[in-house]
């Protein structure tokens, strides 16, 4: 059995897809379950902190114990991490979160014309919720964890992505087969801004959320 060595504090934790609406029936999406936000949820109260889980489309059951809001897109999800985020130890954006929207909502079905072109999608930028709380934090000593799904130049970009976004650390997961999106396991290397790198080998993704506890814990004032 762990130390409870998060008990008393509050962390704040981002799952699954942002949802961005076209219309009554259609969305802009990606492929996140909220697997591996939902595993970070549960180590975290198993390790005694109180969470707040900001749950965007998942289909899982909520960890017990774990304060769940559910939201559907960046905006929505925005103003419920900043809310939750106001009095925590530490935020951990698990979420897969939308960079664009649609610029505009149709209240109506978009409707097929016959014999004409489809319309042009127009996209607006949705904000940058790591980047914003980075830059501002809540709290002084607030330790703030990023992560990244990325196809190529995995640790370069996971690098750049760390200086630009301004966390303390960045979970950069390489987009696979049996890993990230959707499965049970996941393997990553956790950037620090520190200079610092942790790889964590192909297993569980309640492992790699332990790590990411274990490496917030070091950074905890
Ligand atoms: O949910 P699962 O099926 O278990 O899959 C897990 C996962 C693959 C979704 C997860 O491990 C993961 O990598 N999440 C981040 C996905 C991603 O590619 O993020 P990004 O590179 O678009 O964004 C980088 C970081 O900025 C993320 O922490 C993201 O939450 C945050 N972000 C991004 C855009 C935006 N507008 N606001 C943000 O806060």
């Amino acid at each position: 059995v762990r130390e409870p060595d998060l008990a008393g504090r509050h962390v704040v934790v981002s799952a699954g897809g942002t949802r961005e609406p076209l219309d009554p029936v259609r969305f802009l999406g990606n492929r996140s379950s909220g697997k591996q936000g939902y595993a970070l949820a549960r180590t975290a109260a198993a390790r005694g902190a109180r969470v707040t889980l900001v749950a965007a489309n998942t289909h899982l059951p909520d960890p017990a114990g774990v304060d769940v809001v559910p939201v559907g897109t960046a905006v929505q999800m925005r103003e419920a991490v900043l809310k939750a985020a106001a009095d925590a130890d530490a935020v951990v954006m698990a979420a897969a979160v939308a960079d664009f929207r649609p610029s505009e909502y149709a209240a109506g079905k978009i409707k097929k014309k016959d014999g004409q072109e489809p319309e042009p999608l127009v996209l607006v930028r949705n904000p940058d919720i790591l980047a914003e709380i980075s830059a501002d934090r809540a709290r002084a000593g607030q330790v703030i964890v990023g992560f990244a799904a990325e196809t190529d130049d995995v640790l370069a970009n996971g690098r750049a992505k760390l200086a630009r976004k301004g966390c303390d650390l960045l979970v950069v997961n390489e987009v696979g087969e049996r890993k990230t999106f959707g499965s049970e396991e996941n393997e990553a290397v956790v950037l620090g801004a520190d200079g610092s790198e942790t790889p964590v080998p192909y297993g569980p993704k309640e492992a790699l959320a332990e790590t990411v506890w274990d490496l917030v814990a070091e950074r905890m004032s």
